[in-house]
């Protein structure tokens, strides 16, 4: 039930930190230490790549969980869209494992890629919002995301649900493979649920940049680089699927060859600057569009922001982005849905989960 809210999107969004501090304890053994199936973790470690099957919003959490298995596990790791790898599969390593990721675990595009692996006799790994779905019950493996029903078509809080158990696993598999990590997962997803109970209570700050940036345009574009280009292409996809504005989101490098020609006078163009290791370059590139007319909204992370931001989220480890930094998009997403009169939870066309190929 909906409660007080307005709207279940506004609800999902308003649970991210409780669902961030139950994952923390659902996935935590009884001396404190993260933990997942044995089996799982020994699957991770003798898998030669990973490869991640995904669609929308789940895929977006996918590309930012590559570079936390990656960064954490070292284990190379390839991200693809369910309905694309169905059709045209890459050539696999000697020993893959696949990942599956979907909320729902009805998405037909997803499933179709599972029961194509499975027959090449491949080992499946589920992670999932509902025990016992389709996907679930066809995998080897299952991982939930503990976020409670997600009813909103536009999907919130199962984005970083599945980025924080992505962590997890990540983490855990990188212990088991001896790998160091120098900094403790559970402190650091504790700092990211204090820093997402502020960025819930920002809904103010929200609706103003949503009033200012988005109530007349007709396109908006996100850019960002490293992990921040990957919350921007999640933040343009929430923006586009609940408002209808048309939004992209772009690598701030890939900008001057070819998207750039689109911005013209007041086109609004929301940058993330989270990374310390791109955020001068992501800066130049604000300032490529803005000499072009452009209205910049730039979010940025405490430690690295500047005078000229909009908003400036709270720290947290610079691997744990995401789970923060999409918060401001999804409530400017709401926002200027609202703001259009559109509707919010049922948008045009779409479906909660899309159970057909
Ligand atoms: O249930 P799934 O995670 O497999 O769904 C995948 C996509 O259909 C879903 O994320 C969709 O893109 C959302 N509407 C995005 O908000």
């Amino acid at each position: 039930e909906k409660g007080t809210y307005p709207h279940y999107m506004l609800k999902e969004i308003d649970e991210q930190p409780a669902v961030m501090r139950k994952i923390i304890q659902a996935y935590q053994d009884d001396k404190g230490k993260l933990a997942i199936d044995y089996n799982i973790t020994e699957a991770m470690n003798q898998a030669d790549r990973i490869y991640i099957i995904a669609a929308g919003t789940s895929y977006h959490a996918g590309l930012v969980g590559k570079q936390l298995i990656e960064k954490m596990a070292k284990i190379p790791v390839e991200v693809h869209i369910a309905s694309e790898f169905v059709y045209n599969m890459p050539l696999l390593s000697e020993n893959p494992l696949f990942i599956f990721i979907s909320q729902s675990g009805e998405t037909a595009d997803s499933r179709a890629v599972l029961v194509a692996v499975k027959e090449l006799g491949y080992k499946a790994l589920t992670i999932t919002n509902v025990a016992g779905s389709t996907l679930s019950r066809e995998a080897d493996y299952t991982l939930l995301l503990h976020a409670g029903p997600e009813i909103a078509v536009a999907s919130t809080k199962a984005y970083t649900a599945q980025i924080a158990v992505l962590a997890i696993l990540a983490n855990v598999t990188a212990k088991f493979r001896n790998q160091e990590v120098e900094f403790d997962l559970v402190q650091e997803l504790g700092i990211v649920a204090t820093a997402m109970e502020a960025l819930v209570d920002s809904k103010e700050q929200m609706e103003e940049i949503a009033r200012e940036y988005l109530s007349v345009t007709r396109n908006a574009f996100f850019i960002g680089r490293a992990m921040d280009y990957f919350v921007g292409i999640e933040g343009a996809l929430k923006l586009k699927e609940i408002s209808y504005i048309q939004a992209e989101g772009f690598a701030g490098g890939e900008l001057k060859h070819g998207t750039i020609a689109l911005i013209e006078e007041g086109t609004p163009v929301f940058a993330l600057a989270t990374q310390e290791s791109v955020n001068l370059s992501i800066r130049g590139n604000v300032k490529e569009v803005a000499a072009r007319g452009a209205h910049p909204c730039i979010i940025s992370m405490k430690g690295l922001q500047s005078e000229e931001d909009r908003f400036v989220i709270p720290e947290v480890h610079e691997l744990l982005t995401p789970l923060v930094s999409v918060i401001p998009f999804q409530l400017i997403a709401y926002y200027a849905a609202l703001h259009r009169d559109c509707d919010v939870d049922k948008p045009r066309n779409l479906a909660k989960s899309v159970t057909v190929e």
